[in-house]
């Protein structure tokens, strides 16, 4: 099985240019769950394409 690597910078929401580490850092301060992170960052308010990256980052975590 493949180890889940993030990079930090690694943009996750194109659509309002949120990046993996901001996503972490949402979680790390009490996010922790996709709408939670909506919440926080409004990564996956715009197109929604992203849901399902940020639902498996979150996992990984
Ligand atoms: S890619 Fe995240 S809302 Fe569109």
């Amino acid at each position: 099985m493949e180890v889940f690597v993030m990079n930090r910078d690694q943009i996750i929401c194109p659509c309002l240019d949120i990046t993996a580490g901001q996503i972490m850092d949402a979680y790390k301060e009490g996010a922790k769950s996709v709408e939670a992170i909506k919440e926080v960052t409004g990564a996956g308010t715009a197109c929604g394409a992203c849901l399902d990256e940020i639902e498996e980052l979150i996992q990984s975590l």
